[in-house]
């Protein structure tokens, strides 16, 4: 199949009330486990790269991975720029071949937030990609985007309406108490604001920071509007776990397929609990 777009994918998951889990893509075996997970649940998937994914990957081998992915599989696949931060890098992406951007103008003023969207959006959409776009401060640490916690800003549900209706995003990613990276104490989900955002805008909404949220949260999250949840952290930690499992137990190993091998297991494992999870299992 070709690559859908995450609109597609999130407005699906509305009507049915479950949330597509998207993962963050720095190299073949992350690939390689998230859609041998999607395939093996039956669940569609987003898979994503971020600014520093792409430095890292380059642009070209993350779009003909994933594209390679999509074809291969039986299950719908998107692939979406996460926490793009200008409109030149939007652009780059939707050439290349990506069919949904994320424009993170979360740290500009609200007026410059929604030029960016807005001016993103409009060629976007001419298009067909879709695209995300994140109100509010969600705070934590992904790559290289870094918002202290006394940065960190609630969504506003009043702003979010006029925001959505101005900008024209797909999908909004809201801050209700969740942080990119690892956790120092259990978060706090403010469902209240997610109710209230829910009930002054009509398109899919976005859980950032996801690793580390409790099981329950994340349900009650699903039932209350949010489409897509993003994962990146929990993803790490299992590979890296991995790794050095294996180097700890067999210190002379030099064959990056038996280091990387377990490695690609553990992270497919964690893939596939988040898509139970998620409600996604079983929605291909
Ligand atoms: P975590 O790293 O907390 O899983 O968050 C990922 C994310 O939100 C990517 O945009």
């Amino acid at each position: 199949m070709a690559l859908v777009t995450v609109a597609e994918l999130a407005q699906r998951a509305a009507q049915g009330g479950y949330a597509v889990g998207a993962f963050n893509l720095n190299n073949m075996e992350i690939l390689q486990a998230v859609i041998e997970a999607a395939e093996e649940e039956r669940s569609p998937v987003i898979l994503q790269a971020s600014q520093g994914g792409l430095k890292y990957a380059g642009i070209d081998y993350i779009v003909a991975m994933a594209r390679v992915a999509a074809e291969r599989a039986s299950v719908p696949v998107a692939l979406n720029l996460d926490h793009g931060t200008s409109f030149e890098q939007a652009m780059q992406c939707i050439r290349k071949g990506f069919s949904a951007v994320m424009v993170d103008g979360s740290m500009l003023e609200f007026e410059d937030n929604v030029a960016l969207v807005r001016r993103v959006t409009d060629v976007a959409h001419a298009v067909g990609v879709s695209v995300e776009a994140e109100l509010g401060k969600i705070g934590g640490t992904e790559d290289d985007i870094v918002v202290a916690e006394k940065d960190a800003m609630m969504t506003d549900p009043d702003e979010a309406a006029e925001f959505v209706e101005r900008a024209k995003p797909d999908l909004l990613a809201v801050a209700i108490g969740t942080a990119h990276g690892v956790y120092k104490g259990e978060p706090r989900l403010d469902f209240d604001r997610l109710l209230a955002i829910k009930g002054k805008v009509s398109i899919p909404l976005v859980l950032h920071g996801a690793s580390g949220v409790p099981d329950d949260a994340i349900r009650r999250a699903c039932k209350l509007g949010i489409t897509k949840i993003n994962i990146d952290t929990e993803l790490r930690v299992a590979f890296s776990s991995a790794v050095r499992d294996t180097l700890v137990s067999n210190p002379k190993e030099i064959d990056p397929r038996k280091i990387l091998g377990p490695a690609r297991e553990a992270m497919k494992r964690v893939v596939k609990e988040k898509m139970r999870l998620f409600g996604c299992s079983g929605k291909a």
